[in-house]
C-alpha cells in the first residue's frame, strides 16, 4: 500500500511539474516575441511620429500574432501596434494571450499605452507576462483594477452577455 501511495504521489507531482513547465514561459518564447515584434515594427507606417513600433503575443495555445502601428494624415485615426495586433489574433478565432511584448524603432521595449492596455486586458489570462522597459512582469501589475466585463454585469439595465 505504502509503494503505491509513493507511486500516485510522485506521478501527481511530476503532473504538476509538467504543468508548471508548460505555464513558464522561457527565454526562446521571449526570443521569439522580440524577434517578431522587429520584424512587425520595420513594417511600421510612422511618417508623421518617426516612432515605429511592432507588438507581438502568444496565445495559450501556442499561436504568434504580431502588428505596427498604422499612422494617419488626420492625427487621431491613427492605429498603435496592439490594434493590428490583437485584430489578427480575434480574426483567427483566438483570444487568450499568455505572454506580450512590443519594441520601437531601437528595437527596445515599449510599454502599451494605456488605451492599449484595456484592449489587450480584455484577452489577457490571469497569468499573462508582459516584457516592458521595467522587465518582464505580470499584466495584472502593469493594469491593477482595469475595467473589464464583469463590471457591466454589476448594474441591472446592462444588456451584456457572455459569447
Ligand atoms: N504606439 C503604439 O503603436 N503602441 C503603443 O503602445 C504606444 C504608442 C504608437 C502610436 C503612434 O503611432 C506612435 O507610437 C507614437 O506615439
Amino acid at each position: 500500500l505504502r509503494h503505491r501511495r509513493s507511486v500516485l504521489t510522485s506521478s501527481k507531482r511530476s503532473y504538476f511539474m509538467s504543468l508548471r513547465e508548460k505555464m513558464d514561459i522561457t527565454d526562446q518564447v521571449w526570443s521569439e516575441l522580440h524577434l517578431r515584434a522587429v520584424n512587425a515594427m520595420k513594417q511600421a507606417y510612422a511618417p508623421y511620429s518617426g516612432y515605429p513600433v511592432g507588438a507581438a503575443c502568444l496565445t495559450r495555445d501556442g499561436q504568434y500574432y504580431s502588428g505596427c502601428n498604422v499612422e494617419n494624415a488626420a492625427y487621431g485615426v491613427g492605429l498603435c501596434a496592439e490594434c493590428g495586433m490583437v485584430s489578427d489574433m480575434i480574426k483567427d478565432g483566438r483570444s487568450e494571450i499568455i505572454a506580450f511584448a512590443a519594441v520601437n524603432g531601437e528595437e527596445l521595449p515599449v510599454v502599451p499605452c494605456g488605451r492599449c492596455r484595456q484592449l489587450l486586458s480584455e484577452h489577457m489570462t490571469s497569468d499573462a507576462m508582459v516584457e516592458i522597459p521595467a522587465g518582464i512582469l505580470p499584466f495584472s501589475s502593469v493594469m491593477p483594477f482595469s475595467f473589464g466585463k464583469t463590471d457591466l454585469n454589476e448594474v441591472s439595465t446592462s444588456t451584456f452577455q457572455e459569447q
